[in-house]
């Protein structure tokens, strides 16, 4: 499996920092948001990346993450023209899957969460194995701001819609949607939406309709940002400073990461962290580095 994150779009909603600073290059409390998203597919050790961005910010990604080499991966970046909706990703990615299947993430969605790994594994393997897409749904106070589950009485999922003015349900869609090989035919029959975008969610009514969608709830263990509002991008933040001055662990540390799946050794993991050495994200790389 390969993944493609999404970070290009017109992060309108962050306005005024947005005007001149990619959305995805700003700091969740001390590090790329990119981070976030880049850090759950190298846990579930996918070393393949496309990252789709906006033409004017791909040299920062580039001068962010590079080839990614340095951290034992192969990432790549694709360029969208016009922020025209998410399904587009997996029309530009085409070429790079080259019939693959995919874990395609949201580039502003921060998860945290004890089994995330081990959640997103089991979806990974079910769509190894049995085809199909797999998506997952979170309770949130305010669904219609996001992509909604629909369930029928006995919970079976019946529908799906975005930005629903009247949501039937609490669950949201989160960033995170892991599809096999067809999702990119499914893509070249999406139709710009009533916001004129092509809109993920009608990739996921694609696998709903031919019943292979399967939608895993994600319960209260798990926490969930979409860090694309000021509110929403502080709470991440918030929440990241909190969890990582609690336990001393850092939270989207790809480097540490890259180390612990044993792409890169300690050497390289210490040659990372040089440059950073007057940060605590490099001491904490260090730190790493030292253990047993
Ligand atoms: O966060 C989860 C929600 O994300 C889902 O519940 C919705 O179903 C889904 O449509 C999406 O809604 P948003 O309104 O939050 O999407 P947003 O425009 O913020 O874009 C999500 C990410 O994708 C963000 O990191 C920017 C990137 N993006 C967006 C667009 C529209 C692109 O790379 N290209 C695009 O054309």
């Amino acid at each position: 499996m390969k993944s493609i994150i999404l970070a290009g779009g017109s992060g309108t909603r962050l306005y005024p920092v947005t005007q001149a600073i990619n959305k995805h290059l700003l700091p969740v409390y001390n590090k790329p948001m990119i981070y976030y998203p880049l850090s759950l597919v190298m846990l579930i050790g996918i070393r393949d990346v496309l990252i789709v961005v906006n033409e004017k910010d791909k040299e920062a990604f580039c001068n962010l993450l590079r080839d990614g080499s340095h951290l034992g991966m192969r990432i790549e970046y694709a360029i969208q023209e016009e922020p025209r909706g998410l399904a587009e990703g997996l029309l530009i990615g085409e070429k790079f899957l080259d019939g693959d299947n995919v874990c395609y993430m949201l580039g502003d969605n921060v998860f945290f969460g004890h089994d995330l790994p081990k959640t997103m594994l089991e979806a990974k393997k079910d769509v190894e194995d049995r085809g199909g897409a797999v998506v997952f749904g979170y309770y949130v106070k305010d669904p219609e701001r996001f992509g909604v589950v629909e369930f029928d009485d006995d919970g079976n999922v019946v529908d799906l819609k975005e930005k629903p003015k009247k949501p039937k349900s609490h669950y949201a869609v989160v960033g995170m949607y892991f599809y096999d090989s067809r999702a990119v035919e499914f893509a070249k029959g999406v139709k710009p939406s009533s916001r004129g975008e092509l809109e993920i969610t009608s990739i996921n009514k694609s696998y709903l309709r031919e019943g292979s969608l399967r939608v895993k709830l994600l319960g209260r263990g798990f926490a969930w940002f979409d860090a694309g509002t000021h509110d929403s991008f502080l709470e991440a933040g918030e929440f990241v400073e909190t969890m990582e001055k609690k336990t001393g662990l850092m939270i989207g540390c790809i480097e540490e990461i890259a180390y612990r799946n044993g792409w890169i050794d300690r050497e390289q993991l210490i040659k990372l962290a040089e440059p950073l050495s007057k940060t605590e994200y490099g001491k904490y790389l260090l730190r790493v580095a030292e253990e047993e």
